[in-house]
């Protein structure tokens, strides 16, 4: 390990402060990680992963030796002077984001110009002002993190860029920030502390607009006998367009999109403005969960005492999160329709069975299609692609399927003898009865 790199601190161990932490560790810093949750504290000094995230918990085995975990706020600030923010901004009723915890943190920090706060955080723009007006001493930097959970550890080490913001009298402060991440290659792009709080804010936004923006051409689709996918596929060409994030499906959740969206919302109407296009993109995220509902009905009539089956909960493949997972609507709707729901997640049942109260857990996807009327395919985990359809399609009472993430072949559906529903696809006719001879 190189001697010259600098110690880095880690405030807030959840999911952005550990991926931050494990993946500094891997570029040579020594890390002193601090959380006020002891028993997490505890956990992760004995090597144990709270978190279900690709990758992670080799490299923080891998850096054992140079990440220090502990909830003392002076071991922190003794080991390290560069000192990551990563405490969560829940939503609050208001819509707007909670900085309760952000300020609890600014008031553990010494006023000195030793330390740098670098802000992980998403924050509404304006924050980093309003912290600098109480801590003028203590220099400020805004570092945005653009992680997705699933890949995190590879968009730690290979960013598209990063983004650093920083006020006058703070430049030194941005240059150690972009030192840090020089060695990973991204472009890098240095702003003022308000752009750099607005570049988070936007993205997330702009990407949860080309959602459902997809979403609402996917209803239009189904109306006029288009299929989404190509529509997107022929958008996408166009570099202007692009062609991530125009998967069509029943919708965006997670601990970032709906409460960021939320928040620039708010943020904007605080100002007096009126953001328009959000409230939008909010309410037809709202009720592409329930179309699933509709769909079901198409087939089904009526869905009191219906056994229907949901293959996913997390809020995407390759987690355990269930923070505003489409599954919670969508169960809740269904059983509010009189529907018996039984549910099956390769990783996130633990963490969901607390949230989905009566609904059925089952130890497997064949497990949960025992008898179903229905299945409805909530998340694309792999395991759902490689499922043997045919044996499914004899277990279940109608062999009808409501593909939420347009996620599985609609031809090798109807071959494996289902109805097939996806979103915004076009329907595919049953295979013809084999001639008698
Ligand atoms: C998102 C952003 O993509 C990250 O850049 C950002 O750093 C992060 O929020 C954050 O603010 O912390 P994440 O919430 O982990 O990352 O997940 P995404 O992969 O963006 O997916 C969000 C939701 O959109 C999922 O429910 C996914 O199923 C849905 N989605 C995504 C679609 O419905 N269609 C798409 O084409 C893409």
């Amino acid at each position: 390990m190189s001697e010259q790199l600098k110690p880095v601190g880690v405030i807030g161990v959840g999911w952005v402060g550990l991926v931050t932490a494990a993946c500094f560790a891997e570029l040579g810093h020594r890390v002193v990680a601090r959380d006020i949750v002891p028993e997490k504290v505890e956990a992760l000094s004995r090597g144990e992963v709270t978190i279900h995230e690709p990758g992670l918990e080799d490299l923080l085995r891998r850096n054992k030796e140079r990440i220090t975990f502990t909830t003392d706020m002076d071991e922190l600030l003794a080991g390290a002077n560069l000192l990551f923010v990563c405490v969560d901004t829940p939503p609050t009723y208001s819509g707007d984001a909670d900085l309760s915890r952000v300020r609890s943190v600014v008031q553990e920090l010494p006023e000195d110009s030793d330390h740098v706060l670098i802000m992980k955080s998403t924050v509404p723009a304006g924050t980093g002002e309003s912290i600098r007006r109480d801590k003028p001493d203590l220099a400020y930097v805004s570092c945005p993190e653009f992680l997705k959970e699933g890949t995190a550890v590879q968009d730690f080490l290979h960013p598209d860029r990063v983004v650093v913001g920083s006020d006058a009298g703070d430049e030194t402060a941005g240059d150690a920030v972009e030192e840090l991440y020089k060695p990973l290659g991204g472009e890098i792009l240095r702003t003022d502390v308000a752009s750099a709080e607005m570049i988070k804010l936007a993205s997330n936004a702009f990407l949860a607009t080309k959602i459902s923006f997809i979403n609402e051409i996917a209803n239009v689709c189904e109306e006029v006998g288009a299929d989404v996918g190509q529509v997107a596929t022929g958008m996408g060409l166009d570099t202007r367009i692009g062609s991530s994030f125009l998967r069509a499906g029943i919708g965006y959740g997670g601990s970032c999109f709906p409460k960021d969206v939320s928040a620039l919302k708010m943020l904007a109407g605080n100002t007096g403005y009126h953001f328009q296009l959000l409230t939008s993109v909010i309410e037809v995220n709202e009720l592409q969960k329930r179309r699933v509902v509709g769909k079901l009905e198409k087939h089904l009539g009526s869905l009191i005492g219906k056994r229907i089956a949901l293959l996913g909960l997390a809020f995407k493949p390759d987690t355990d999160d269930m923070r505003e997972a489409s599954s919670l609507v969508l169960s809740a709707r269904l059983q509010g329709e009189g529907a018996e729901v039984v549910a099956y997640d390769p990783v996130a049942s633990d963490r969901a069975a607390d949230l989905l109260g009566t609904v059925e857990m089952a130890n497997s996807a064949m497990e949960a299609l025992e008898g179903a009327d229905a299945v409805v395919l909530v998340t694309e985990w792999r395991e759902f692609g490689e499922l043997d359809w045919s044996a499914a399609a004899e277990r279940m009472t109608r062999p009808l399927v409501v593909d939420g993430r347009n996620f599985l072949d609609p031809q090798t559906m109807v071959d494996a003898g289902f109805e097939y529903e996806g979103i915004g696809r076009l329907p595919r006719e049953a295979p013809a009865p084999a001639a008698a001879d």
